[in-house]
């Protein structure tokens, strides 16, 4: 055998391999054989860069170059499902179909509705050539190198005797194709569309290792998924373990007219597809399955949030056809969010880094939706006031996609003459003893103590070196909290004077992670001007507002010595901005602070690179962006548009000035630029307005 042909060999026989464990959970050979076949498989293709294909399994392990998503067109509009929240609704459902087809007997498709992210894939002659994120339905962003890592999702199609659906719930399946019946051939070109997720297993793992990180969690399986798909180094992606389940074949010459009978040929070409799908030929069976599936599915290695029900004949589907969002053939039904009730103890307040006082409740601990649960936020004291809630009332609380639960309400058949104190909001600071103060339209109470008190203070630090402010990552809360305990540091400042020996305590085990962090700290100092203005923490000064800030004064002097008019020219600058940017450099302490900042060489004006970019030329036009484009990605030229003084909206009126146009620009958007009679700007043509042709 050639080395050419045992490359091939091997890639055949290491996708079959990737399929039996991810997607059959049924491996034939250990890890280790797994391995070594793998190994020899990236030797032989080093030797033959010649035979270089994204698709070989050696790819799934991704690397660490960064990529830049490019935005693409999708071939057929990802329309979303209209929601139902309980039976009467699915029944209507069901009658409207019923009634749609003139009465003639249909089958519905119940399958589960999993909580992730969906995804188009792409296949031509067997083998994935585009993967594309639903982005706005229209278009999305194009992550085929990120989704080539997720194990499950074949790179190369196989014909495979079909494997029975396990009838795991113990339901008949009479309408399913027996294991006999031959595969039926994949298009030539089709498309498969389905939930990219991130396993319970997988979400929980990850949570632990960024909790010892220092860094955020994740509040959801889905929040994660979507994060990670989103990351610019595929060696992420391929370590952090995602999944995905199809649920939709599109294309001109599907095996059947059964969507069920489709996504059973799709199982056979390798893909994975729940087995959890069954056809119902009555609304009772349809019950059935959502009642089954309601408490079942906390058994489910990743999440769900409902049930789907779709006309199962695509010719029925034709028939019943779609409204401007979605289908009429097809519903989700959501699933409640899980209550439980618990006994509430004790009310404790936190103080946040804009000195935001935040009320927790401290709650007896009780299991809800798999994990246990003691504290749920009330938010405000308005929210407090509402619940009505005492001392020792039992409450309802409730998780939704959120991982932190909260309290629905006092659960009434409880109450009883003898109830417990009132819950009242505190009038002082419990970190610092300061006065509250509310600030007039805001529903949170403040500290106002914001040079004394200790959160504050330390929360203002945390979010200097935040991730889209300084981005020094090796500062974690628990480490500030340490430097500041010690007296290292009392503000963002200090960080800038501190020394390997003061962060190591002369402990030689330390002191490899102590220059790492005098090093993030000096690196820090070419961090351009608009995050350093994000990062100095003022309040409403979010990092788009300090984006337009930076390009509106060009240097923090400029900015420190506006007046409220000043601000008040720059369009998406109000008042309470105005009011708060003044405010903040009125105050001599924070002068005092931007001018040691300044000594420590940090950006305090904008680069000569941004400078040279802007101009006015763009100055009182409002653009909107559509369609896909050749030369910059989308937020590319939304960034170009405020450099040169241009405002972008989202979507078309009569004020806007022209629409930036690229490929595909969607047909409404044509339809509507049209009829208000709005200049359509090509992409060349808009290049050369701004002097970048
Ligand atoms: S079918 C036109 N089936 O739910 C029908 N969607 O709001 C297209 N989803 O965007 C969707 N599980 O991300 C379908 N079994 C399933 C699903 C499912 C989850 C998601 C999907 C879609 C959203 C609908």
């Amino acid at each position: 055998m050639t080395e050419q042909e045992r490359i091939m060999q091997l890639r055949t026989e290491l996708h079959r391999h990737n399929h039996n464990y991810y997607v059959l959970n049924a491996p034939t050979i250990s890890d280790q054989e797994f391995d070594a076949l793998l190994r020899e498989l990236q030797d032989l293709e080093e030797r033959h860069p010649e035979l270089y294909d994204a698709n070989s399994p050696t790819q799934r392990v991704g690397s660490d170059l960064s990529q830049e998503f490019v935005a693409v067109a999708h071939k057929r509009p990802m329309l979303s499902l209209a929601n139902t929240y309980n039976k009467d609704e699915v029944r209507e459902f069901y009658e409207r179909v019923s009634e749609g087809l003139g009465g003639e007997p249909f089958e519905i498709c119940c399958e589960l509705k999993f909580d992730g992210l969906s995804i188009s894939l792409h296949y031509e002659d067997g083998r994935l050539v585009r993967a594309v994120t639903r982005g706005d339905g229209v278009q999305g962003d194009d992550v085929t190198s990120n989704i080539r890592t997720i194990r499950s999702i074949p790179l190369q199609l196989e014909a495979r005797p079909a494997v029975p659906a396990v009838a795991a719930d113990g339901q008949a399946d009479l309408f399913a194709s027996p294991a006999s019946e031959p595969v039926a051939p994949w298009p030539r070109e089709f498309e498969i569309r389905g939930e990219v997720l991130m396993p319970w297993t997988s979400f929980e793992a990850l949570n632990r290792e960024r909790e010892a990180a220092e860094e955020p969690l994740f509040a959801n399986p889905r929040n994660a998924a979507s994060g990670t798909l989103k990351s610019k180094q595929t060696a992420v992606v391929a370590a952090r373990k995602l999944d995905a389940y199809l649920y939709y074949l599109l294309g001109d010459e599907l095996p059947a007219d059964g969507h069920y009978e489709n996504m059973e040929a799709a199982r056979a070409w390798g893909f994975k597809v729940s087995d959890h799908m069954r056809k119902a030929a009555s609304l009772d069976e349809i019950f059935d399955y959502i009642d089954y599936w309601d408490t079942e599915r906390k058994r489910l290695p990743v999440a769900t949030d409902g049930i789907v029900l779709k006309v199962n004949s695509l010719r029925q589907q034709q028939t019943l056809g779609m409204t401007a969002k979605s289908p009429r053939w097809a519903i989700a039904y959501k699933f409640q969010a899980e209550q439980a009730s618990t006994v509430l103890r004790e009310v404790t307040y936190q103080v946040g880094r804009t000195g935001a006082v935040t009320p927790v409740a401290n709650m007896d601990p009780v299991q809800l939706s798999g994990t246990i649960v003691r504290r749920a936020t009330l938010h405000n004291a308005d929210f407090v006031e509402q619940l009505g809630l005492h001392l020792g009332d039992h409450v309802l609380v409730e998780k939704g996609g959120e991982i932190i639960p909260k309290i629905v309400s006092v659960d009434e058949a409880f109450i009883t003459p003898e109830r417990g104190p009132k819950v009242q909001f505190i009038q002082r600071c419990p970190e610092c003893g300061a006065t509250l103060v509310r600030y007039e339209g805001e529903a949170a109470w403040y500290c106002p103590n914001d040079a004394g008190c200790p959160p504050q203070i330390k929360g203002r630090i945390e979010h200097f070196v935040s991730r889209k402010a300084m981005n020094i990552d090796t500062l974690g809360p628990e480490t500030i909290d340490d430097f500041y305990a010690r007296g290292l540091i009392h503000n963002y400042a200090d960080l800038y004077t501190l020394t390997v020996d003061q962060l190591s305590g002369y402990n030689d085990s330390r002191i490899r992670s102590a220059r790492k962090t005098i090093q993030a700290i000096a690196d820090s100092r070419q961090v351009p001007f608009e995050r350093v203005l994000f990062a100095l923490g003022i309040r409403f000064v979010g990092e788009n507002v300090a984006k337009v800030l930076a390009r509106s004064f060009k240097n923090i002097d400029a900015l420190a010595a506006a007046s409220l008019d000043d601000f008040l020219q720059i369009n998406t600058i109000g008042a309470a901005i105005a009011e708060s940017v003044k405010q903040w450099f009125a105050n001599p302490d924070n002068l005092e602070l931007v001018e040691r900042l300044r000594t420590y060489g940090l950006q305090m004006s904008l680069s000569e690179e941004t400078l040279a970019r802007q101009s006015d030329r763009l100055a009182g036009q409002t653009i909107v962006i559509s369609g896909v484009f050749a030369r910059h990605s989308r937020d590319e030229y939304k960034a170009l548009i405020e450099q040169h003084g241009g405002k972008n909206a989202g979507s078309i009126s009569a004020k806007t000035s022209f629409i930036l146009a690229g490929e595909n620009m969607g047909p409404a958007k044509l339809e509507k630029a049209q009829r208000l009679g709005v200049r359509i700007v090509g992409e060349q043509e808009f290049l050369e307005m701004i002097g970048e042709a």
